[in-house]
């Protein structure tokens, strides 16, 4: 018999939601519980085109804007092979950002909208669930300063937000919002409990592909 394939399990979130904090908790509590995982994340900064972006997001380079919109899509693509191959033999992935941060962020940008952001990024693996860490600004405030990176302030995340809530409209996804303001432990319990639902379903369907 086939091996069941694995489930795509994307987390997104505004910055401090604690998303990879989740990534790294739920790949280990699923391979402690005998289910193979992987955690990714995108950017993924290794790569030739993540190493571009990378220099982009700390400011040592400047890139038009739509030049590092398409290169974070690229930067997706470029690893699709690879994600298929870990679902078909029945790795589950974990997947700190993914296409939704990519069309949130940039139309959050003067002059962008939702729907040319999304093109790019049309067609890709489909997750099977994604989860939103949901945490209010002030609640966000008081776990710390933001950094240094580009993209790392209030008013430009408050944009980013509502692109998000714009995102989330979607029904063609499986969005489950997470109250990220409850304990780290309480998080995992709540975000655990949809991953396995997620990963038994996903294991008897198709992979599906994304805004398509
Ligand atoms: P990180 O802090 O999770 O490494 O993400 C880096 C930044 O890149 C973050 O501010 C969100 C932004 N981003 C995009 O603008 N487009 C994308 O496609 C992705 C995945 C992230
Ligand atoms: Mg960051």
């Amino acid at each position: 018999m086939a091996c069941k394939r694995g489930a795509l399990i994307v987390l997104e979130g505004v910055d401090k939601a604690g998303k990879t904090t989740q990534c790294k908790k739920l790949v280990q509590t699923l391979q402690q519980s005998g289910r193979a995982a992987e955690m990714m994340r995108f950017p993924d900064r290794t790569t030739t085109i993540g190493q571009l972006i990378s220099a982009y997001l700390e400011k040592k380079s400047d890139l038009e804007d739509h030049t590092v919109h398409l290169l974070f899509s690229a930067n997706r693509w470029e690893l699709v092979p690879l994600m298929k191959k870990k679902l078909e033999q029945g790795t589950t992935l974990v997947v700190d950002r993914y296409a939704f941060s990519g069309a949130a962020f940039t139309s959050a940008k003067p002059g962008f909208c939702l729907d040319w952001c999304m093109q790019p990024d049309v067609g890709l693996p489909k997750p099977d669930l994604v989860m939103f860490l949901q945490l209010n600004p002030a609640e966000a405030a008081l776990r710390g300063q933001f950094g240094e990176e580009r993209y790392e302030n209030r008013t430009f995340q408050r944009t980013v937000q509502q692109r998000f809530e714009e995102l989330m409209k979607d029904s063609s996804v499986n969005w489950q919002v997470i109250d990220a303001s409850q304990s780290v432990e309480e998080v995992h319990r709540n975000i655990t409990n949809h991953s396995l639902n997620a990963i038994n379903v996903a294991q008897n369907q198709p992979l599906g592909e994304l805004w398509k």
